[in-house]
């Protein structure tokens, strides 16, 4: 299979190297070889690590649209334009998409589906929510037989970093959200992280699947964590709590509520000890009840492992067509509107 990767930063890097240096169970007994034809990148003069293969870098997305042989392409870039409309381009073109970049899907989560639908390619976005956590896998799979009444977690490395670095040891926000962005955690704009953009637009996927309805990050309620001070995680401490960013989503009589906002939880809470750049997701289902998941959600590797593995999941199911089954899952328009916190 050959394959297009446009963007060549933290997430683009850890795709280039599971694929070009074959790590992985995959590849050990792969019948397939994935090549990487192209990479677009904004300015290919840009010193990069000595693994890249400076060959295929380019600056023109047409050269990987016009090339017939590419019939996957993997989004990495950011923000809202050029990228949707790429990747309306690329389905187009029969070409399939697979995307890291949740502003995007959230966005535009309703008509990316359709798009796919009607060009009959696959569109999977497993990256967008919680980093390394198959939570987008694992929510369609509960979803086959339960109906999801709510979802919590927190979902956002970057500013999980912050509030647990300041929390155990007192450091100040601005020095931790610093270190946040050395990692490669942080967004390009890191005020989506601090001012919960990044969160809403990924309980706003998540809620999407859940209930059927294209729920959009603007009607999602948000509070950020900017004006957190280290003299307060202090004192909550001492009190026996702990300060997380938690994003809420419920269904309510025909209507759902969601929310992303700083909450002092017990510090004997589990999702109290989520630290670092973890994240945690809690969905609870009419007959299975709650389950959780628990991983890395930000960062070169666990992104990339997401990445790879929607690849993956499209070389194996060429002939289903897992947008399908989610576009037809979202003619569900029950929910009517959002009922506000
Ligand atoms: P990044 O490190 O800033 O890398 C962005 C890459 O995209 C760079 O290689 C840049 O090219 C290229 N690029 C940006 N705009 C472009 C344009 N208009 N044309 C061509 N190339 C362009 O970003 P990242 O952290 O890898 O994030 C990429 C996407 O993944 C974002 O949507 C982000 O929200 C999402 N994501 C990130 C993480 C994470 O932990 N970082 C986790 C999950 C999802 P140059 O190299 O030439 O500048
Ligand atoms: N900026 C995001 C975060 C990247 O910190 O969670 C992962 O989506």
């Amino acid at each position: 299979m050959k394959i297009a990767l446009l963007g060549m930063g933290t997430v683009g890097s850890g795709v280039y190297e599971i694929i070009n240096e074959e790590k992985g169970n995959y590849f050990a007994k792969a019948q397939e070889k994935i090549t990487i034809k192209k990479v677009l990148v904004r300015d290919k003069g840009k010193k990069r690590n000595d693994f890249i293969d400076e060959e295929i870098l380019t600056e023109s997305f047409d050269e990987i649209l016009n090339d017939e042989e590419i019939n996957a392409v993997i989004f990495a870039m950011g923000g809202l334009e050029p990228e949707f409309t790429f990747m309306k381009r690329s389905m187009e073109k029969g070409k399939h998409v697979i995307t890291a970049n949740k502003a995007v899907v959230s966005e535009y989560f309703e008509e990316l589906l359709n798009l796919a639908k009607k060009h009959n390619v696959m569109f999977l976005f497993e990256a967008s929510v919680g980093g390394g956590i198959p939570i987008i896998t694992s929510l369609k799979g509960t979803l086959q037989i339960n109906q999801i009444d709510e979802i919590k977690g927190i979902l956002n490395g970057t500013t999980n970093y912050i509030l647990s670095k300041m929390s155990s040891e007192g450091k100040a926000f601005a020095d931790v959200l610093q270190q946040a962005q050395e990692m490669g955690f942080a967004e390009a704009d890191p005020s989506a992280d601090v001012d919960g953009f990044d969160v809403s637009r990924k309980l706003a996927i998540l809620s999407s699947i859940a209930f059927g309805s294209h729920i959009k990050d603007e009607d999602i309620y948000k509070r950020g964590i900017r004006d957190v001070g280290k003299e307060d995680m202090e004192m909550f401490s001492n009190l026996g709590y702990i300060l997380k960013f938690l994003a809420h989503s419920k269904r309510m009589d025909g209507t759902y509520s969601a929310s992303v906002e700083p909450v002092l939880l017990s510090n004997k809470d589990i999702m109290s000890n989520v630290n670092e750049e973890f994240n945690i997701v809690s969905i609870k289902g009419n007959i299975i009840g709650e389950l959780q998941f628990y991983g890395k959600g930000a960062g070169k590797n666990p992104t990339a492992n997401a990445v790879v593995g929607d690849l993956l999941y499209i070389m194996n199911n060429q002939n289903s067509r897992e947008s399908i089954d989610l576009s037809q899952h979202l003619t569900n328009k029950g929910l009517g509107a959002f009922n506000g916190k």
